[in-house]
């Protein structure tokens, strides 16, 4: 035997894990169907029908992948790879989506998740269970919570939420999951203690991949972020006879406020970015003076005091223009999210994930939230990240070629399979 054969003989087999291509591509269409609007993007928050009928869906491809599925107290659905010990290894993303959302915020993670515990399931039966989950909620798109799915299972709902919760209907999200057959008693019993690491794929949400020519990102780090509520009070006034000197405006206070949002952001540069993405305006005619403006913030930078600072000049600057312009403002943080670093041994198997595929990739700091954000305070979290067209998200534009969902597909897979096979 030669010294080639020998070290030949040493070296693990290649293991073969291609992924069912059309299989991830039928899915991302048909599951970005459900929900669709007809003005554009895709509505699905959290016990919606559309929501409902999403679960459905992707219970039953998880059941045609071979998979044992199953759905906790809240509505994440999974799908269970058994292993030979009792410990679970996660993947996963959320299935809900904001308000004109695209195809693979949070869906790309379930499906190849999916596609992943397919092929993994070809090779026997791991050493550690593996589950494939699509998490309830997490886009906080209709109940001033994020995260509701991954915080279930990290046991860390309270048990006043399910009544306190409520959507601008005034629905308790608690009501919400009755309708939908799930009991907000049951609640606790979501608590997961077999995790022993999760990993999400999802889309990068931004430029940097594709501008790279980068065909994965290995996720570092998640940013910090902080969701402001402002509430503008001033005085409703007939918009034609009141001079305009004696108005408490809180349409035009509003107003000055999100420019110094912008403004204060700007000048402190990036990667500071600051939003100011939702305005109520009460009682909302034309011809009546605003009463009162209810603006959500969104404020964000990978370094949390950064951040801190950030968000105390906006809460100053809104205090100061309320006080110029006569009319009142309180200001109140819907959640505040500190940056994630994500677990260098997870980092580790992602890389060689992706080093065993030959792709090119770079590391990446996330500027979006996800639940790894969550997970990985309490479980070894990584992430993999697949570019998206133009850097677009949020939006109906929204888009990834197949051949990078495939690709992220197959470094999930083979991280997935160091981990629960080796
Ligand atoms: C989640 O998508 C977020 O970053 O807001
Ligand atoms: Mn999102
Ligand atoms: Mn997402």
């Amino acid at each position: 035997m030669d010294a080639s054969t020998a070290v030949a003989a040493d070296m693990p087999e290649p293991i073969d894990l291609r992924i069912d291509s059309d299989s991830l591509a039928r899915h991302v269409e048909s599951l970005g169907a459900i929900g669709a609007q007809a003005s554009g993007g895709i509505l699905r928050p959290v016990y919606s029908l559309a929501w409902r009928d999403a679960t459905a869906q992707v219970a039953e491809w998880m059941s045609n992948a071979g998979l044992d599925v199953y759905r906790d107290a809240v509505g994440n659905v999974f799908g269970r790879l058994a292993g030979s010990s009792d410990v679970t290894i996660l993947t996963g993303s959320h299935i809900d989506t904001v308000p004109g959302g695209g195809r693979y915020d949070g869906a790309l993670g379930i499906l190849a998740g999916i596609e992943a515990l397919r092929v993994l399931r070809e090779c026997g039966r791991p050493k550690q269970s593996i589950e494939v989950v699509a998490l309830c909620e997490e886009e906080h798109s209709r109940y001033d919570t994020g995260f509701w799915g991954s915080r279930a299972i990290l046991g860390l709902i309270d048990p006043q939420e399910p009544d306190n919760l409520r959507d601008q209907q005034g629905v308790p999200i608690g009501e919400a999951m009755s309708q939908l057959t799930l009991d907000p008693a049951q609640i606790a019993s979501a608590h997961r203690r077999d995790l022993t690491a999760f990993i999400e794929l999802h889309v990068e949400q931004g430029p940097t991949l594709e501008a790279e020519h980068k065909q994965i990102g290995l996720v570092q780090s998640i940013v910090s972020l902080s969701m402001l509520r402002i509430v503008v009070l001033g005085r409703a006034d007939h918009a034609g006879t009141t001079p305009m000197n004696e108005r408490s405006d809180a349409g035009y206070a509003a107003a000055c406020i999100a420019r110094e949002v912008v403004d204060l952001t700007t000048r402190l540069g990036a990667p500071a970015v600051a939003t100011v993405g939702a305005w109520r305006v009460s009682p909302g005619a034309s011809n009546i003076v605003p009463s009162h403006v209810e603006l959500l913030v969104d404020v964000r930078h990978p370094d949390e005091a950064a951040k801190r600072q950030l968000v105390a000049a906006i809460g100053e600057a809104a205090h100061g223009i309320a006080k110029r312009t006569s009319v009142s403002a309180v200001v109140s943080t819907r959640a505040d999210i500190p940056p994630a670093r994500l677990d260098p041994g997870m980092v580790g198997v992602i890389e060689r994930g992706i080093q065993a595929g030959g792709y090119s990739y770079r590391e990446i700091t996330s500027g979006a939230g996800h639940d790894s954000q969550l997970m990985s305070r309490h479980v070894p979290t990584g992430m993999i990240f697949v570019p998206s067209a133009s850097g677009r998200s949020h939006c109906s534009e929204e888009f990834t070629p197949n051949d990078d969902c495939v690709r992220g597909a197959e470094v999930l897979a083979h991280s997935l399979y160091e981990l629960a096979y080796e």
